[in-house]
Formats: structure tokens, sequence, C-alpha cells
């Protein structure tokens, strides 16, 4: 049976048993800051079970992508060591919402794994919950009973907290757990006497595990019940294929044949030969999954939380590759293995694959530059020990290499060995630690708004807003709920801030990048002014505000008036930004994906991926067949129509977004569409016109452009008119000409620049000879002392320069301030140096002014810190220069 087989299998199992099939949801969990990846089935349905949000079916069942690498649930180390560990990987899951409970959820797992799959009932076990005295639980008799229906008692075993209770994280809903185990047989075992269930080697094999989900653990730790007792179970696809096929490892599945098979082509490295080579390829083919599974549902490589994850993803896979021979990036084509194995479970993979393979392959080029960065670093750093004579490398400079470069340790171990020098491994653990710790902490969630307790209680009573603003931008409705600082409240005076929730409304809630409505509440005897609208999970909108006159209460009747002007200006950036989008795509290529928008009134901003800078001509070109759009003119549709069915035409669909079961598409015909609950114009005529204000880059491989639609776009034309208008007026001349008057402009200063400096010069060489005259004559010898006015040191070289071509025999010795320095030169003539020596000289002066130095016999420089003194320097040089030359003439 391939694995397809059973994913198929079990989801119809369950489907004729009542359970809704329900599609997997994303890795990045939807409205839940808590958690870095989806890590389990029943993530997706975290408030159904503790009754903030209602479903439209009691059971369900997923085969569902799950992550497990960081945070609570994190098997990332462990990947290529054993035959069971992935980060990426699809469970298996049934699920009650209140409805069954225990027993139907032991029968189905049984009747699924001995009927429908076949296994051998002699071969499995079950495990139960002992009880827990701190959690007020005694042992799982109840568990005990209905297994014993099917399994002879002894083979129904009693484990502990700490195996058998489930959490999906810190917080949420958790409950004691069932699991079920095959026994493989010895061979498959770790050989010890004392190898039984719950031995972690894998003759015991763990395979499905039945959540009786009965508690949601607060944030301090305290369990509170669910309201109703639930049902969550989890099977590893990979796993139970595994037993299914009868191979030792997961990686012997089917799944992993197509990854395997092209590593071994393109390696030639052939698994099964080489254990430590066998973990490379096993890394690589688990890591593949993971990349493309993460950058298909939009994450991207980066230094936190999720990007920070999937680069370590990706950049673990490429050492592993190098260890099979490969330098040049190779993930890429790998993943494309990924892409094809698994699209018809999830055909969004193919639909993204140049974007996947661009990313990767971006991150693989970035990492060959790392590493070789790296390497050169650490040859440097090598170079230097060893002149130490020190023979092991230091943990500190093993984690900066790690750390700043992304740079692995098991390269810098190998070249270590190949050198026969030690490694600081402790040293370099111990810092590892403290960093894991360090991220531990700076995981603050994903940043999205923890709802506060009141909205939770709304959602849990059921509570949702109806939205009317697609139609109308003004209605009637009553006041459901007031919130002060998270907490509800029954009023709220003139002058306070408060947040107002109405059964129905107008007013547009912030969500899928559009900025929410601002505009007013009317009510009798008052007015509040909604500066801005929230969309909080479970359909709740509300109105951000602050009451003007009056007192608002729960219950009463209210005017809701959205802020047409506003509104309208929203739209046309909203329509622009999805003409935008398809322009981008038309001129870039298909790997552009939206990766994050903001759309209001006065402007948008679109982020997408691409990996360079536009050129001036893309952007002019993009520029153009947007407005080219916005004059065919088009009719804006939307359509209300189910998610299958809209994915079916090509819309395109962001990634993060979760669309209910029946979802919107906005489409311009011929040019767009776009799933979408945000507001639109008619037609697009109305945006008018469109200007490109900014392009730049945001992170590696995502760029932002900053646009203006409508009003907004003219009012920058005319501003920008406006600039010109003012510097053609400056330059005397009209707009068309400023470009060539400027330029003139530019050649005749830097021609008076020239000649400046020309004047300069020629005035310096006039002073120079000037001073040059004023040399004394001691007995034939040319003697000039002076001090020169510069503020430029290089002056006295210049002088120099002067002097020797002038004075056949003589000397020269200069002074000059600079600030608070003091410059010094002493030059003397080839035929004299043998009677006095410039460095000599120079090095007696230089004390004076509070500096040392010396110099070669024609030519010396020096420099102090005493310009106060730099007279009794230069009386000094006079006096030794005469003294000299006199001793001898
Ligand atoms: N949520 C349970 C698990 O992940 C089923 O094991």
């Amino acid at each position: 049976m391939k694995a397809s087989e059973i994913r198929k299998a079990f989801l119809d199992f369950f489907h004729d048993r009542s359970h809704t099939n329900v599609k997997s949801s994303s890795l990045i969990p939807h409205d839940d800051p808590t958690l870095l990846f989806t890590n389990a089935g029943m993530v997706q349905f975290k408030r159904t079970f503790l009754g903030e949000e209602h479903r439209p079916y009691v059971r369900a069942a997923t085969s569902q992508k799950c992550m497990r690498a960081g945070g609570k649930h994190n098997d990332l180390e462990n990947v290529g060591r054993t035959a069971r560990h992935h980060t990426f990987f699809e469970m298996l899951g049934n699920f009650s919402f209140g409805d069954y409970f225990k027993k139907d959820a032991v029968e189905y797992a049984w009747i699924f794994l001995t009927e429908i799959m076949g296994l051998p009932k002699d071969k499995l076990y079950a495990t139960i919950h002992e009880g827990d005295a701190e959690m007020r639980l005694g042992p799982d008799e109840e568990a005990r009973e209905f297994w014993a229906r099917f399994l002879p008692v002894e083979r129904i075993l009693t484990f502990p907290t700490k195996d058998n209770f489930w959490s999906m994280g810190d917080t949420g809903p958790c409950g004691p757990c069932s699991e079920i185990l095959i026994d493989q047989g010895e061979a498959m075992g770790c050989g010890r006497p004392d190898c039984r269930p719950g031995c972690d080697c894998d003759r015991y094999l763990e395979l499905w595990n039945l959540v009786f989900m009965q508690f949601n653990r607060r944030e301090d730790g305290v369990l509170e019940p669910l309201p109703k007792p639930s049902i969550d179970t989890g099977m590893g696809l990979e796993r139970i294929a595994a037993v299914i096929q009868k191979v030792p490892s997961n990686y012997d599945t089917d799944l992993f044949a197509p990854m395997r098979a092209r590593i071994a082509e393109i390696s030639g490295y052939h698994y099964g030969t080489d254990p430590e080579k066998d973990v490379s390829v096993k890394v690589i083919a688990d890591h593949s999954r993971a990349a493309a599974f993460l950058i298909g549902d939009g994450i991207l490589p980066s230094n936190e939380g999720r990007g920070y994850v999937l680069r370590r993803v990706i950049r673990r896979a490429l050492r592993h590759g190098r260890f099979l021979g490969q330098d040049k990036p190779f993930l890429h084509d790998v993943v494309v293995k990924v892409m094809e194995a698994m699209h018809d479970a999830y055909p969004e993979l193919l639909e993204n694959k140049s974007y996947i393979t661009r990313v990767i392959l971006n991150e693989e080029e970035r990492f060959n530059e790392t590493l070789d960065h790296g390497l050169g670093l650490l040859q440097n750093e090598i170079r230097q020990l060893q002149t130490e004579g020190r023979r092991v490398i230091p943990g500190g400079l093993i984690f900066k290499l790690y750390d700043t470069f992304g740079f692995p340790i098991d390269i810098i171990t190998d070249m270590a060995r190949d050198l026969s020098l030690g490694v600081e491994e402790a040293e370099f653990q111990k810092l590892m630690e403290k960093q894991r710790e360090q991220s531990r902490m700076h995981w603050k969630g994903s940043g999205e708004r923890e709802v506060s307790e009141a909205y939770r209680q709304l959602s849990a009573r059921d509570v949702s807003v109806r939205f009317l603003g697609y139609e109308s931008l003004e209605a009637e409705s009553e006041v459901l709920a007031l919130v002060r600082d998270g907490k509800a409240v029954q009023e709220a005076e003139s002058g306070t801030a408060v947040e107002v929730v109405t059964a129905e409304t107008p007013f547009y809630g912030a969500s899928g990048g559009q900025v929410g409505d601002r505009g007013e509440i009317l009510f009798e005897g008052g007015r509040l002014t909604v500066s801005d609208t929230l969309k909080l999970p479970g359909d709740l909108i509300v109105h951000v505000g602050k009451v003007e006159e009056g007192r608002l209460t729960t219950g009463k009747r209210v005017r809701l008036k959205v802020d047409a002007m506003a509104r309208k200006d929203t739209a046309l950036h909203h329509t622009a930004t999805h003409i935008l989008h398809a322009a981008l795509r038309a001129v870039l290529g298909d790997h552009v994906k939206q990766a994050g928008s903001l759309v209001a009134p006065d402007r948008l901003r679109f982020d997408f991926t691409h990996f360079a800078a536009l050129t001036p001509s893309e952007l002019d070109e993009i520029e153009q067949r947007v407005n080219d759009e916005i004059r065919t003119n088009e009719d804006i549709h939307v359509h209300v129509m189910d998610l299958e069915e809209a994915l079916k035409t090509g819309a395109m669909a962001l990634f993060e977004e979760k669309y209910g079961d029946r979802v919107r598409m906005v489409e311009i015909p011929g040019f767009s569409r776009e799933l979408c609950g945000g507001t639109h114009t008619h037609r697009t005529g109305d945006i008018g016109v469109f200007v490109i204000v900014q392009e730049t880059g945001i992170a590696a491989g995502v760029r932002r452009i900053e646009a203006l639609a409508g009003r907004h776009a003219l009012a920058h034309l005319r501003k920008q008119r406006g600039i010109l208008q003012t510097a053609a007026g400056l330059l005397k001349t009209g707009p068309a000409d400023v470009a060539e008057r400027v330029e003139k402009l530019m050649t005749q200063q830097k021609q008076v620049e020239r000649e400046l400096e020309a004047l300069k010069a020629s005035l310096a060489g006039k002073r120079s000879a000037d001073l040059l005259e004023r040399a004394e004559n001691i007995g034939g010898v040319k003697v000039l002392v002076t001090r020169v006015e510069t503020d430029n040191p290089k002056a006295l070289r210049d002088l120099y320069d002067r002097f020797k071509e002038r004075i056949p025999s003589g000397v020269l010795v200069l002074g000059a301030v600079q600030g608070e320095k003091v410059f010094l030169l002493v030059g003397v003539t080839q035929d004299l140096t043998a009677r006095l020596h410039a460095g000599n000289l120079i090095k007696e002066i230089v004390k004076i002014v509070g500096g040392s130095g010396g110099g070669r016999p024609d030519m010396a420089q020096a420099g102090g810190s005493q310009p106060e003194n730099l007279q009794g320097a230069l009386d000094l040089a006079a006096r030794l220069v005469g003294e000299k030359l006199s001793q001898v003439g």
C-alpha cells in the first residue's frame, strides 16, 4: 500500500463514520500567536476545542502538515540519526468536538488498524494514563476497559504523565492519552534484556496517539476543564507507511523514494553503503520536504522566528550535501521531487514551483558565499593559533563562526581533524545552550494580537457580527458589547476611549492588508468617533473609538456611519493593489508572490518576492501596465464561491490567509483573480491614475513598492510639478529646460573650481618664491628658517620641493600649525648632509613642541602638540644651523 493510499483509506474510513474531511491548515498557525508552527492535527481546531469557535460539524478527519522544529515539540537535532524523526511530517487524525469520547475513539482506531490496515492483532499494545494526583486524575480505568474489549489485559500498560498526557504547547488544550504500539519483533529492537513497550528503540513502535481532550492549560498553569470532553488523535503517516510497507525506517517508504533517488543521481552515492552518508541522505530528504512546505506556506529564510528555522533547515541540508561532495547548489533540484511526489495531496506546491525553487536557490548561493567567507576566516584563525603553538580551536571562535556566519560546526571539526587540532567542544556547547535559551526567550509569539478575554467570551457565546459594508456605508444596529482595556463594561461616558461591538456593521475591520474603516456612531443624545475598526477571529468586528458626547450603554440602538471619502480612497488603493500584483507577475515572472500589503486611504504598499532591485525601465513598464489596465475601465466582478472552486479558477490566494468554506473572488476580467475579503471599486477606471513612488528591498528576496492611486496620486504629481516649477523659477528657465540648465551650471561650476585651483596654485608658487627670497646667506649657504601660514601640512612638502629645485646649496627649516598640531620639516641639500643631518636636527627641535621623531639626512618631517612653542623650536633650529655651518666654515 502506498502512503497516498493509506492517507486516502484513513480519510475515507472516517468519512464513512460521519467525519468531515477537512483540508490541512497552513504550517503557520492562524490566529495563534503562541505557536511557532502547526505541530499537530488539532492546532487548526484549537478554538473549537476551547468552545470559542463553532464549526458546522462535530466530527472531523484530516491529514495535517506538521512541523516540529522549535518550541515545545522539537525534533530537528534528531533527524537523520534515527529511523523515525522528522521536521516536517503528515499527521493523520480524527477529531470529536464534544461528540464521541473514549469508547468510539478506541474502537475506531482498533478497527482501522486491524481491519483496514490488516495489522496483526497479537502484536498490538495499548498504553493508558496512570493518573496524576496533582491534576486530580485517577488511573484511566475507562480507557483500560474499552481496550480490554480488544486486547488481553497484559497488553494494556500504564504510563505516567510524562508519557501519556499530551499538550499542544505551554498553554492550550490538553489531556491524558492512550497510545497504540506495535511489536515489530526482536530484530528491530535494541536487544537489551529489559527492552519492553516504552523503550525508545524501534521494537515497540508508537503508532497512534489518542488524546482525551479534557483541559485547557492557562498561562498561569491552571488546568481548566473544556466545555465538553473531546477527542484528538494523531498518527504519523510516515510511520504507519513504514509499518505497512514492512521497511525498517520511515526513510525507506515510498514517501522518501523520489528524493533519495535524486540525491543518488546528483551525488553518485547510493544509500545503504555507508551509515554516516546515510545520515546525510536522510537529513537532505527530510529537510527538502520541510523547506518546500515552509516556503509554500509563505515563510522566507531570515534570522529570526519561523524564517530562522527555515534557514537552519536549508543550511543543515546543504552542509550534509557537502558531506556527499556537493558544493554547488543542489537542494532546489531535490525539492522539485518533493513537489512532484506530494502534489496529489498538496497541489499548491507545484503551483508555486518556480517560486519555491528560486527561494531555495537564492539561499543556497548565499550560504555558499558564507561558507567561503567563513572558511577564509577560519584558516586565518588557525594559522594564528599555530604560530602561537596552540593545538585547540577555542569554543568561542567556533561559536562566533556558527552564530555570525552560519558556519556549521561539523565542517570546523573536519578541518580540525585534518590538521590534527583539537576542538573545545564543551565550551562551544555551553555557548550554544545559552543562545538556545535566549532564542526561546525571544520567541514572544508571532506578533499577532492576543485576543482579550472579553472577546473570547463573546465568541464562546456564539456572538458574531454581520458585515454589511460591501453594500452600504450606513446602518442601524444595537450595541452588543462595550470593552475597555480588555474587559467588558456596561457603559461608556463622554470622553472615554472604548471598543464597541454591534450586531451588524458597515465598518470594515482591518484585515487582508486593508486598514479598518473610520467614521462615527450616533446614538440618542450622543456621538462616538471611530478611529479604527478591527477584525478578530470568529467574525467579530470591533469599532475602536471615543465617546464625544453623551453616554453609550450596551443594548442601545445606534446609527453607524462610515467615513465615505476615506472608504472610497481605500477601495481605489485596494483595486490598484490587485492590478499591480498582476502587472508585477506579467513583467517580472510568476515567482512573484505577495508577501504582505498595506491598503490605506492615502497610499498602498505592496511587498513581494523577487531577487533583485527593479530597474527603472521595469518600474516604468509596471506603472504603465497598471495605468493601461485602469483605462480599459473593466467592470470588477465579485464572486462568492467555495474555496476549492475558486482555487480551480487559478485565483491567487495568499499564503497565510485562512479562508472559510465560502470565499470571495475579486475578478478583473482578463487581468486578475484574487481571493480577497476587501472592498473594491466598481470599475478599474475609478482609480483614475496610479504612480509608483518608491521601490526598496526589505529582506533577502523581498521587495517593496509604495504607490498612490486616485486623488492622492494626482496630489503627488502636483507636488512634484510644484517642486519642478520652483526649481525652474530659481534657474530662470522653463520646466522643460531644467535638466539642461542644471547640467550646464554643473559644468560651469566644475570649470570655475578648476580655475580656482589653478589660481591658488600659482599664488602659492609666488608666495613660496617670495619666501625663498628671504633665505639668508651664511658662508655661501642659503638658510631659511620660517613659519609658514598654512593649514595644510602638504604645503611644507611643496615648499621643500621648490627649495630643492632652486637652491643648489642650502638648509630649510619650516614650521606650521594646524589646530592643536604642529608640523615641522627640515631639508638639507645633498652637498651639506655630511655637515648637517636633517633627521638629527629635527629630533632636537621637535622636542620643544612636545613631539619626537627623526628622519633621513636630507629630509625629515615630524609633528608635535604644542603650537605655542613653535617659535621656540624655530629659534633653536636657527641657532643649531648657524653653529653647525660655522663649525666647519
Ligand atoms: N495531538 C496529538 C499528538 O500530536 C494527537 O500526538
